[in-house]
């Protein structure tokens, strides 16, 4: 299979075949992804949530995002690796985050960055993609601006928030942006936004309508606790698998039927 990059996207978007996308964010987990053939791994700064057990995602640092960079993009044979530009990283200036979207492909080697935010960043986001890195963008729930609004519902319930969630949409899409993530917005809203914009859109929580969709890993595969959004379906039951693993271990090494004389040198 042929390596997938951010212009991959744009011709699948035209090809009308759906783009899967997951969250990774360390060797081992984007190693399983990758051979079960994603066109995209996602490092999230849901790392932040995930990895770290930190509320939300402001805390996690450039560093820490180019560390799980690295090790995903080790891993990656096939898929594009995304890397998100943590908060903090980008929203100072224009200079600062062309600095440090070309930071994170220096020392990590991923395909593209992503960004949350519309018309705010579209300049910074253009001055990214002249710079020659493929930029994602970030609609709806953007969840490093928690604070701002106060929690994780639905966005663009309104028309007035909808025409904006558009304009949006309108200006990363003049800025260059080679996909946009719609995360948790009416469906209705993202099929519109797919339709108007050249970039692919890849949803979360935002229905069918999207040219691809997006899952944490530990949410989509049940290794996440307590965690269970409409829009979130379960595709597998690893957290289960684990649990009986350690179990199973516990048990034989309690019993002392491991390690057996075969296990040992
Ligand atoms: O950080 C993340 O995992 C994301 C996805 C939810 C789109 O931004
Ligand atoms: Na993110």
């Amino acid at each position: 299979k042929k390596k997938v990059t951010a212009k991959t996207l744009l011709q699948m978007k035209a090809a009308g075949e759906k783009i899967t996308q997951m969250t990774a964010y360390d060797f081992t987990t984007a190693g399983i992804i990758d051979t079960a053939g994603i066109d995209s791994i996602l490092v999230g700064d849901s790392a932040s949530n995930v990895v770290a057990g930190n509320q939300d995602t402001t805390p996690i640092t450039l560093e820490e995002m180019i560390y799980h960079a690295r090790a995903v993009v080790r891993a990656c044979r096939h898929c594009l690796v995304v890397c998100d530009m943590p908060f903090g990283s980008y929203q100072v200036s224009r200079e600062e985050g062309i600095r440090n979207a070309i930071r994170i492909i220096k020392e990590t080697g991923a395909g593209a960055v992503k960004m949350e935010g519309g018309k705010e960043i579209a300049e910074t986001v253009k001055g990214i993609v002249d710079s020659g890195v493929p930029v994602v963008g970030h609609l709806g729930l953007t969840p490093q601006s928690i604070h701002k609004f106060g929690g994780y519902g639905l966005r663009a319930k309104d028309d007035a928030e909808a025409e904006r969630l558009i304009e949006d949409a309108l200006a990363l899409d003049a800025a260059g942006v080679s996909a946009i993530t719609l995360e948790k917005v009416p469906a209705a809203l993202a099929t519109k936004v797919t339709s108007m914009v050249k970039a692919a859109t890849i949803g979360i929580g935002a229905g069918s309508g999207t040219d691809g969709q997006v899952l944490v890993y530990a949410d989509a595969l049940g290794m996440t606790q307590g965690f269970k959004p409409k829009f979130l379906r379960q595709f597998a039951n690893v957290g289960k698998c684990m649990t009986e693993g350690v179990q199973e271990y516990i048990k034989c090494v309690k019993e002392k039927s491991f390690p057996s004389d075969a296990e040992a040198y």
